[in-house]
């Protein structure tokens, strides 16, 4: 997409289900957002949109989409580091790419803070799901004691550089900046905020991998947003896109945060 001469990045609304919607729920909830979207004219080309459904929906949602052609991506919520084996509840990247998943959500902070997920099993995580040609959607962000202690970048900056540890130059990622004080508290950042840290973030791609992979990298801001505020967030010239949790429940809401273009004019 070209804005004021300029290429833009595809942005991406990325609708995180956690653990909602069993598989029968999932098969009628995809079946109803896309006609939604059809029948708005979305143009799926200028605006990515992608579901994350648990585990055992992904092959329903597989089937679905590939029978139907619907043009949403979908992956998994999380992935183990390991590649098969004795891994008593884990899900491997073989599994995930054999179900046609585009993409997966690794270290969200539900899994940092209720999994104790370290930033080192996060780094080898992203290692698996590259290896299986699977777009690992970072997440990175703060707690309010954090943004206390070291302000609001410190903690997603070294999360982020932390996670970097195995990625090539070449990588196809996608970051996510979900302050953890703002996922499901329906107190979002502002627009301000979010600009402020994914500008840090893109500083780190830029730094650690390089300048084509820092532009071409989409950073996704997450935390209670909506269809009343995605438009301030898509006029920040480093946010491309939202992980959004809640609001992705609700059809007609997620819908218009897709469509966040009639706001913006974008
Ligand atoms: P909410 O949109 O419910 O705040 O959740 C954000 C989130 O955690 C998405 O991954």
């Amino acid at each position: 997409m070209v804005v004021n001469g300029l290429a833009r990045r595809t942005p991406l609304i990325a609708g995180n289900w956690k653990m909602n919607l069993d598989h029968l729920q999932a098969i009628a909830f995809v079946q109803k957002l896309a006609w939604n979207l059809k029948d708005a004219g979305h143009d799926f080309t200028a605006v990515e949109v992608a579901v994350f459904p648990p585990f055992t929906d992904l092959r329903s949602v597989q089937t679905l989409i590939s029978a139907d052609k619907l043009d949403l991506a979908f992956g998994a919520q999380d992935v183990s580091a390991q590649e098969s084996g004795a891994f008593t509840g884990e899900i491997s990247g073989a599994f995930l790419a054999k179900l046609e998943c585009q993409y997966v959500i690794i270290g969200h902070s539900e899994r940092r803070t209720l999994h104790n997920e370290t930033d080192e099993q996060v780094s080898a995580k992203i290692a698996a799901a590259l290896k299986h040609n699977l777009v690992p959607i970072i997440c990175v962000g703060e707690t309010a004691a954090d943004l206390e202690l070291h302000g609001p970048s410190a903690v997603p900056v070294a999360q982020l550089r932390a996670a970097l540890a195995n990625v090539s130059n070449a990588a196809d990622i996608v970051v996510a900046y979900e302050p953890v004080w703002a996922i499901g508290s329906g107190q979002a950042a502002t627009p301000e905020q979010a600009e402020q840290v994914a500008a840090q973030l893109r500083a780190v791609l830029q730094e650690t991998l390089g300048q084509d992979v820092a532009d071409k990298t989409r950073i996704l801001y997450g935390g209670s947003v909506k269809s009343g505020n995605i438009a301030a967030y898509m006029r920040e010239p480093n946010v491309d896109g939202a992980l959004v949790g809640g609001a992705s429940l609700d059809i007609a809401e997620f819908s218009s945060i897709v469509r966040f273009q009639k706001h913006v004019g974008r």
